[in-house]
């Protein structure tokens, strides 16, 4: 049986598969093109998406929007969204158990959009996509291939954010650049 938006968005609604939904305003689904060639994820909700419902819209989300008109794009043509659904108390890192809860989750929307191009935003989204020993400083900036779909993991926006020496942002653009070549490439 083919999942749809609805019975997705139905049942991240009433998830209490883990104690992240006990203290939140609002589930953060993700949003955006449901069709898109490039689909991000990135870690969970902090304070702002939680308040709204909406994921990135806070600091990091408004760089993201940046990046991506950098390469191009607007987020109406992408889909974006994160590794939990739901806000972890004081922006933890999400629980391997509160991950493992929510992938499921991941799992749909990914093959609801079926993106040709992934850009994994962060460690978590590293981690929970292409195996528990992915350490971004190491493994971001090359595509790995996975079920037909290219990945590109990069640093995540708050990172970016309080780069001291520009180290990273530089580094981020030379990922978001190859991102925007792959999408040429594959047409
Ligand atoms: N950080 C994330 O990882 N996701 C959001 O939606 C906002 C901030």
């Amino acid at each position: 049986m083919r999942v749809s938006w609805d019975s997705l968005h139905e049942a991240i609604g009433a998830c209490d598969l883990c104690p992240l939904c006990r203290e939140i305003h609002h589930k953060v689904p993700g949003q955006g093109n449901p069709d898109a060639r490039l689909m991000l994820i990135g870690e969970g909700p902090g304070c702002e998406e939680d308040r709204s419902g909406l994921a990135f819209v806070g600091p990091a989300g408004q760089l993201l929007t940046k990046m991506l008109q950098s390469i191009g794009l607007s987020r109406e043509e992408v889909y974006i969204c994160n590794i939990v659904k739901c806000r972890p108390p004081r922006n933890r890192v999400p629980e391997p158990e509160e991950a493992a809860a929510c992938l499921p989750y991941l799992r749909m929307q990914v093959a609801l959009v079926r993106p040709r191009i992934i850009l994994l935003l962060g460690a978590t989204a590293g981690r929970y996509t292409l195996g528990e020993n992915f350490r971004v400083t190491r493994d971001r900036g090359r595509f790995v291939q996975k079920s037909g779909i290219w990945f590109m993991p990069t640093y995540h926006p708050s990172a970016l954010l309080r780069d001291e020496t520009g180290q990273k942002k530089r580094e981020a653009w030379q990922d978001l650049k190859q991102v925007r070549d792959k999408l040429t490439e594959l047409g």
